[in-house]
């Protein structure tokens, strides 16, 4: 049909359909990924053992400051072997944020734990101090809670001193969860690099992707052993004798070799999330609609996943069609976990914080790959959804 002749609707429809899907958070592999994959197999190492395993696990530690590292499939396998070295067993409660991904709480439940859903500071999204200090102090919970698990929010630490006070107060090991926290700071101090263990994952959509892995890291050598022990079936030396029931959890050589290639560039990649940021932070500041997640005083958080707030659910959902519209992949962020059924019936501390950010966050585009012309496409759907006023209810 000549040009000319196309209704409106007929033109919108052509011209979406020529954009460019915008996808929320990629990896960028711009680095020796290809090369070192390539050794991987000219080398016959592919499996859960080799050369870039150890490498990925020295740097990771190295990073975090810590003395071991050990990787395993995924982050939610690297939790559940965290908490097991932490002692986490039959029916323990442990403490995490309500404001989380469900991994988080589903490791607890794998350990064998029982997750106690404890509420949100509105100052950082993440664990509310005071409320974890009244639980570990309520006398109905004494000896009960095995370890507390403070969750970086999109990247943001938590208040990390004053939870490790408090738990060390209890005699309670912290389990560090900083699946996507890696190169945040707190207190110029790096994300996983606290309490007795922390976690890391790469899962696709982080900053640094191995395909798919996460690491245990921590000080302890008992639970280094552990935990690496867990992920091998808890086998003893060579023969097929156990002393435990374990997993197989080990992540592979080619999976390190990604990751080892990301971390090469993790600083370049990180200045890119700052960029990208800076930018929405600067258009979300025009909009009178919208926040961006709050920022406290203690962190630097590493931009993983730009997430902004709107005012109302209804604002929310319409946001997200104008960008689905216009093919950018936004998405709605974490939702309160003891809201929902398959944690419902489980113990719970809430203030309210995490019930009122769920359903109002939209995560947007931000990978260190995204173009700037990408970004202004973003930046150009938020303003004209702006423009058309709030949402009616
Ligand atoms: C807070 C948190 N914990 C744990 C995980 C689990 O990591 P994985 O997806 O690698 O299992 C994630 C993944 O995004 C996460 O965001």
């Amino acid at each position: 049909m000549p040009p000319e002749m196309r209704t409106g609707k007929q033109i919108m429809e052509q011209d979406s359909a020529d954009l460019k899907p915008i996808p929320l958070s990629v990896p960028d592999l711009r680095g020796n990924e290809r090369a070192y994959l390539a050794r991987c197999v000219t080398d016959n190492w592919v499996s859960s053992a080799g050369p870039f395993v150890t490498e990925f696990e020295t740097r990771i530690a190295t990073l975090t400051a810590r003395r071991h590292a050990v990787s395993t499939v995924n982050g939610t396998a690297a939790l559940q072997l965290a908490l097991r070295a932490a002692g986490v067993g039959d029916g323990d409660l442990v403490v995490v944020p309500d404001w989380t991904f469900a991994a988080t709480a589903n490791a607890v439940l794998r350990a064998g734990g029982i997750p106690f859903f404890v509420d949100v500071a509105t100052d950082s999204l993440t664990l509310d101090s005071g409320l974890v200090a009244t639980v570990l102090a309520n006398p109905s919970y004494q000896g009960r809670v095995a370890a507390v698990i403070p969750v970086h929010a999109a990247g943001h630490p938590p208040d990390m001193d004053v939870l490790i006070e408090i738990c060390g107060r209890s005699e309670i090991p912290l389990v560090e969860d900083a699946a996507g926290a890696i190169g945040a700071t707190y207190k110029e101090r790096p994300a996983g690099g606290f309490g007795d263990a922390s976690i890391f994952s790469f899962n696709g959509n982080k900053i640094v992707t191995a395909g798919g892995g996460g690491m245990v890291m921590t000080d302890r050598a008992d639970w280094a052993e552990r935990a690496k022990h867990l992920s091998t079936q808890a086998r003893l030396g060579d023969e097929y004798e156990h002393d435990a029931v374990g997993d197989n959890l080990r992540m592979t050589n080619l999976n390190a070799a990604v990751g080892l290639a990301q971390l090469e560039r993790l600083d370049e990649m990180l200045a890119a999330r700052s960029r990208i940021a800076r930018r929405y932070d600067a258009a979300i500041a025009e909009c009178e609609m919208l926040a961006s997640l709050p920022r406290a005083p203690w962190a630097v958080g590493n931009d993983w996943m730009y997430t902004l707030q709107t005012e109302t659910v209804a604002d929310a959902k319409t946001l997200l069609a104008h960008f689905a519209e216009r093919k950018i992949g936004a998405r709605s962020f974490w939702r309160s976990l003891s809201a929902q059924p398959p944690y419902a019936e489980m113990p719970s501390l809430l203030n309210g914080v995490s019930a009122a950010v769920s359903g109002r966050t939209v995560s947007l585009p931000c990978s260190s790959n995204l173009t700037e012309d990408e970004q202004g496409r973003v930046i150009e759907a938020i303003a004209d959804w702006a423009s058309r006023g709030p949402t009616k209810r």
